[in-house]
């Protein structure tokens, strides 16, 4: 097993700092990306953290400091609900940043929602990955530039939850999944451990008092993966940030 990747931590002021120096990481990987390989992929964290940075890189200081016509917008799981519900994490993008930036639409990437089962509209997203990595399944993962992810109170992310069956997924790159313990109570979409943990980079976004407890126990405590499913994250070849606002890191 490579060693654990020693997190980097970076505290900030508030959550506009944050979102300022998500920015800034995102622009940077951005650029590297495109100066090394052409092209950019980047997997998208939902929920309400990220919706802060997603509006700062929309403003057109920040959005014209990355070659959208080669960056590839994807997520790291999404809710089984329409797009157009207010739970939807494609819906989180198209309100902060879509409807901003001139990104091509078929560089864009949501998950599937409507074909039925979670199972059946994870299995269409591995499709995608495998066809726009040039992949085949099984085999080994794609390999994001960045994944941005968050962290819930009860230690998840992504849509990981804590004593989940897709926490022991070592093969498959996504994975249907039963609600959680937190709201919103509905089926999910997500990436898996294989996947995250062949990104180069990972930046954990977190902010807010309410997530001071969950953040001594990840970084502190080195829980159990099925406990802390967000402690599983740890790329073999790639580097995680935490990136937090004193609030979060009150207890760090
Ligand atoms: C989701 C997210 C999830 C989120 C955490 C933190 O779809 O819900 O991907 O993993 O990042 O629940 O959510 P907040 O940022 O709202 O605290």
């Amino acid at each position: 097993m490579p060693p654990a990747t020693t997190p980097e931590i970076e505290i900030r002021a508030d959550p506009g700092e944050v979102a300022d120096a998500a920015v800034e990481k995102i622009v940077a990987a951005a650029n590297d990306a495109l100066r090394e390989r052409g092209r950019f992929r980047i997997a998208l964290a939902g929920g309400s953290t990220p919706e802060r940075t997603y509006h700062q890189l929309a403003t057109p200081e920040q959005s014209a400091r990355i070659d959208w016509t080669r960056t590839e917008l994807w997520f790291g799981d999404e809710r089984l609900v329409p797009h157009d519900d207010e739970r939807s994490n494609f819906a989180l993008l198209q309100r902060s940043l879509l409807c901003n930036v001139a990104i091509p639409p078929e560089n864009i990437f949501p998950v599937a929602t409507d074909r039925g089962s979670a199972a059946a509209c994870a299995e269409e997203y591995a499709n995608r990955l495998a066809e726009q990595f040039h992949l085949t399944r099984p085999g080994p993962p794609p390999r994001f530039d960045l994944i941005l992810l968050g962290l819930g109170e009860d230690g998840h992310t992504a849509s990981l939850f804590p004593g989940q069956p897709s926490l022991q997924e070592t093969t498959a790159w996504t994975v249907g999944c039963p609600p959680g313990a937190l709201p919103p109570a509905v089926d999910r979409v997500s990436l898996t451990f294989p996947v995250l943990n062949a990104a180069r980079a990972v930046l954990f976004l977190v902010t807010g008092k309410q997530k001071a407890a969950i953040v001594h126990k990840v970084l502190r405590e080195s829980p159990s993966v099925t406990e802390i499913p967000a402690a599983g994250v740890q790329p073999s070849h790639g580097t995680v940030t935490w990136l937090m606002d004193r609030a979060a890191a009150e207890r760090y």
